[in-house]
């Protein structure tokens, strides 16, 4: 496995690498959702062709109140985790390679970002479609790999990448969960004991959800504050959002007809947590 940690070295090291070439963006702390997504790009790059992974905590896309600093950066685990699935290169820049001192271009999607987490994060998307267009322009994959958990960062790369008419799949995986349910995330290690037992009200709530919903549940508002009850339930929960919108346009539904998703964002303590639960092709 090669590692390289700039732009010069990584491009040289990928001329000599067969085709498919297949991304994997992450921010490094990585758990068994990130190795289910180099899982998925192995798939789609087969045998012969190459997975790259780029691990960087991208400054872009916290605020300054938000928990850069604090983020893990366990690299040396991340690369034996990378070496253990068969990834083939990983990219790991420093803060500088990624940025000059002074850059000043940043790519913005201006609708399916603005709603939900785009909402209490409104710095989020944009520092998420800066580093991965540079990524992509970088990498020059055919493909690269996305987590559903991220629902709306997956649909804003998708934009970014028609809109731009770049040649790159976009390939979503879906969301790994701990054995209660609780979705993966790098976040999860900040939960202290008694949030950790009581996250798991997120994944109890949305398959409560997807109960009322198979069985015939359609009006959005009582859907919603379904999920919130539960939420509510466990005293340590603050909610940020929950919403029930259309699951490709992300704006609310007035009503529920053949698809839906519902998104949320909890915090516990200082740490924010999102899942969410997307049907379609329901029965009318
Ligand atoms: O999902 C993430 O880990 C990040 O938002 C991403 C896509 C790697 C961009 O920094």
């Amino acid at each position: 496995m090669d590692v390289h940690e700039s732009i010069e070295d990584l491009r040289a090291g990928l001329r000599s690498r067969p085709h498919p070439v297949v991304l994997v963006p992450t921010m490094g702390a990585l758990h068994e959702g990130h190795l289910s997504l180099v899982r998925a790009a192995r798939e789609r790059a087969g045998a012969a062709g190459t997975v790259v992974v780029s691990i960087f905590v991208n400054p872009s896309q916290f605020a300054p109140h938000e928990d850069f600093d604090a983020y893990p950066r366990p690299l040396l685990q991340d690369l034996d985790l990378c070496r253990s699935v068969g990834v083939d290169v990983v990219f790991t820049p420093a803060r500088e390679v990624m940025y000059a001192p002074d850059a000043s271009v940043r790519v913005l999607e201006e609708q399916l970002s603005q709603g939900l987490c785009g909402r209490s994060r409104p710095h989020f998307f944009s520092g998420v479609c800066t580093v991965v267009a540079k990524l992509f322009h970088i990498v020059q994959p055919e493909a690269a790999v996305f987590g559903e958990k991220d629902f709306q960062q997956l649909a804003v790369i998708r934009r970014m990448v028609r809109d731009l008419a770049w040649p790159i799949d976009i390939i979503a995986a879906p969301i790994v969960r701990e054995p209660d349910g609780l979705a993966m995330s790098s976040r999860n290690q900040y939960l202290d004991a008694e949030s950790r037992r009581q996250a798991v009200v997120l994944h109890q709530a949305l398959q409560r959800a997807r109960e009322a919903v198979l069985g015939g549940a359609r009006n959005p508002q009582a859907l919603r504050e379904q999920v919130v009850a539960e939420i509510q339930g466990a005293p340590l929960a603050r909610i940020d959002y929950v919403e029930v919108v259309d699951p490709d346009a992300l704006t609310p539904l007035p009503s529920i007809a053949n698809q839906v998703l519902i998104a949320l964002a909890v915090r516990f303590g200082s740490t924010r947590l999102i899942d969410n639960l997307c049907l379609r092709k329901l029965p009318a």
